[in-house]
This record gives C-alpha cells, sequence and structure tokens, in this order.
C-alpha cells in the first residue's frame, strides 16, 4: 500500500465554492484589524509599484521592538510566510536525517522529505517520558522539529522539556521550534516562548508567523530567530524581495496594533469554552478534546473524519479539518478553529446536524 501523503485543510483542499464558514484555518478570529486595512488602501498606489525592501528593515525593528529583546536585526530572517521559512530551514540544515514530533503541521515532513531525509517519528505523547531515548536517537540527526502551541493537537510543551533536549542533543543538530500560534494561546506566552532564551543555544531556531496572529495568512509573513551565524547561512537560500511590499507594510502597522490581539486572545479563551462545553452538553458521537490555543481537536465516535467533513460541507457549507491526512492519525478526529461567536454558533448546528 502506498504511504499516506501529509496534506493541508483549508478551502483550496475541497469545492472552495462550497466553502460558507471555514473552520479548518485556525487564524485570528477576527482576521486583520480594521485599522492596519484601512491604513494599507491608503498606501497602495505606492506599494503595488515600489520595489519592496529585500532586507525588510522596518519590520525587522518593529519585530523587535514586539519581541521586546535586546538582539538586532541580524538575528531575525523574514519570511514569505512561516512555510517558506521552514523550506529554507531544510535547505540549508537538513541533508540525512530529521526528528519530527507528531502529529503535527505537515510541512516539517514535506521539507525534510524534498530534502531526500530519512524521517523519525516521535509520538509527542512521550517527550516528558520517554526523555533519554529521544536524546539517544538523535545521534546524527541534522534537525529537529517540535512545535509549540502543537497543530494539530493545540497542547503546550512547557520550556523546560524543550530545554532538557536541546541542552542534550548534539550541537551540530539544528532544533527548530516552531511558535507560530503561541500568541493566540490562553497563558502567559512568555513563559512558554524561547525568545528569551535563543541566545544560550547557537542551534536553536524559532519560527513564528504574522498570518496566524495578526490575520495575514494570505500576505504571508513569518520570522525566524536564530544566532547571526544561522542567519546568514540561511540567507544563501533567500531569493530577492520575497516579502511583498504590501506585506512588509501590514507586518509593521499590525504589531504596533497590539490591542486588535489582545481583543482575540479574550474572545477565543471565552469562544473555545463555549464551543467545548456545547458540544459536550448537546452531543453524543463529538468529544472536544483540551487545547491551550484557537483550535481543538474533536474525537470521533462510530463517524469518519472525512466523510463527516464532506457531509458538513454539502448540507452546512461548514468545512472542519479532516485529521486523518495528519502522519500519525487516523479518521477518528476533526479539528476545529475557534471564530466569532455568530460564526460558531453555525459550527455547533452543523455538528448537531451530523450527530446521528
Ligand atoms: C504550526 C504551523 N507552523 C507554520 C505554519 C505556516 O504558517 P505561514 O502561514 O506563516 O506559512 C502553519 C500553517 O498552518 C502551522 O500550522
Amino acid at each position: 500500500m502506498a504511504a499516506k501523503t501529509c496534506l493541508h485543510g483549508g478551502v483550496f483542499s475541497v469545492n472552495p465554492a462550497l466553502v460558507k464558514v471555514d473552520f479548518s484555518s485556525n487564524v485570528n478570529p477576527l482576521g486583520i484589524s480594521k485599522r492596519v486595512l484601512r491604513s494599507i488602501q491608503n498606501n497602495l498606489n505606492s506599494l503595488f509599484s515600489m520595489y519592496p525592501d529585500p532586507e525588510c528593515r522596518e519590520l525587522k525593528k518593529n519585530l523587535l521592538n514586539y519581541m521586546d529583546t535586546d538582539l538586532d536585526a541580524e538575528w531575525i530572517t523574514v519570511g514569505n510566510g512561516a512555510t517558506e521559512l521552514i523550506h529554507s530551514f531544510a535547505r540549508t540544515f537538513i541533508r540525512k536525517k530529521a526528528i519530527i514530533f507528531n502529529p503535527t503541521f505537515c510541512e516539517y515532513e514535506l521539507a525534510s522529505k524534498r530534502m531526500g531525509a530519512d524521517i523519525l517519528f516521535i509520538s509527542l505523547k512521550n517527550l516528558n517520558s520517554d526523555y533519554k531515548s529521544i536524546i539517544e536517537k538523535s545521534k546524527d540527526i541534522d534537525a529537529i522539529f517540535l512545535c509549540n502551541p502543537n497543530n494539530p493537537t493545540g497542547l503546550l510543551v512547557s520550556a523546560n522539556s524543550i530545554i532538557k533536549i536541546i541542552e542534550n542533543v548534539d550541537s551540530s543538530t539544528k532544533v527548530l521550534i516552531d511558535e507560530c500560534f503561541i500568541e493566540l494561546i490562553d497563558k502567559d506566552p512568555a513563559a512558554y516562548s524561547l525568545i528569551s532564551r535563543v541566545k544560550e543555544f547557537d542551534n536553536l531556531l524559532i519560527l513564528r508567523s504574522l498570518t496566524k496572529s495578526f490575520g495575514l495568512a494570505g500576505l504571508r509573513v513569518g520570522y525566524m530567530v536564530c544566532n547571526p551565524k544561522l542567519t546568514k547561512q540561511l540567507s544563501t537560500n533567500k531569493i530577492p524581495w520575497n516579502v511583498n511590499g504590501v506585506a512588509q507594510m501590514a507586518g509593521i502597522l499590525a504589531l504596533k496594533d497590539l490591542e486588535h490581539l489582545t481583543y482575540a486572545r479574550l474572545m477565543i479563551k471565552t469562544e473555545r469554552s463555549f464551543l467545548q462545553r456545547e458540544i459536550k452538553r448537546k452531543m453524543q458521537s463529538f468529544t472536544p478534546r483540551k487545547s491551550d490555543v484557537n483550535y481543538f481537536l474533536i474525537h470521533l465516535k462510530n463517524k469518519d473524519s472525512t466523510e463527516i467533513r464532506d457531509y458538513m460541507l454539502k448540507e452546512n457549507g461548514i468545512l472542519v479539518r479532516d485529521c486523518s491526512t495528519f502522519t500519525g492519525m487516523s479518521n477518528d478526529y476533526i479539528r476545529v478553529a475557534v471564530k466569532t461567536h455568530e460564526e460558531n454558533l453555525l459550527l455547533l448546528d452543523a455538528l448537531e446536524s451530523s450527530d446521528k
């Protein structure tokens, strides 16, 4: 039997014309800030006709200010979304072998395979209990990928658990910690992020994105934080003007409008509790799983995730993420994003009508 390919969700994973509300991609439920949108609209003319800064200098300045660190621009690489940086990381550092804690975001696997690397999948569940064997297995490994909070589970790993791994693997093994959703957790991101520890480890790279937290998925802005030596190595694979001018400006403005993010975080916390409570209270076949962020898994009893996704899409125009296309998962989970209250009511209706 051919190995299953890990795939993305989103509107373009199905017939887009059928989608009324997309619960399969998990971006800021408020989308882009209105203030940011207005400023971009006022500047479109020059943004369209001018070449953007190939070094993203102003954006890097704003990122440093936002992260509140004493790092400088040499510690930052900006990409056309975090996805570009995952591939750039693989092209630069992966030759033979990578470890991926799964189930997780597909792109680590796709980028490593593109480099012809063997992948050792380790269940995220064993991160704490099986720590010694993880270190043992990491000999001769080019890179380790760990997503925090993880996608699709929505769960956080403590900073200490990650540090234990970094401290014990060979210093030639690069450790990529994907923090693309960390700003949307309902705990203090600073207690989980490793940005403040990046100077301590020469092999640590932290991946962030503005596409989720600031609702800029269509514009594509991500960044990597790592020591200047690694930044330089990553830059050898960079294409000039990889981040367009509209995206750079949107990023700069979004980082100045943090109220938008604060408001989204409050909404996520309230709405996730509401959705999980209602699913537990009303439904037989669906059990929501614990999550720390703006999406969560729903376990299916006697139902198939692909069939449920197709049914809800056809009957209600609601798109959920079929988790059977995550490596290491089967057809007994879907993942849903937390959206606005009005949209969440539509999700509950659609789930209820499939709960037979
Ligand atoms: C964990 C994780 N990291 C990175 C990405 C890619 O983000 P970007 O849109 O910035 O490429 C995603 C997208 O879904 C993701 O889930």
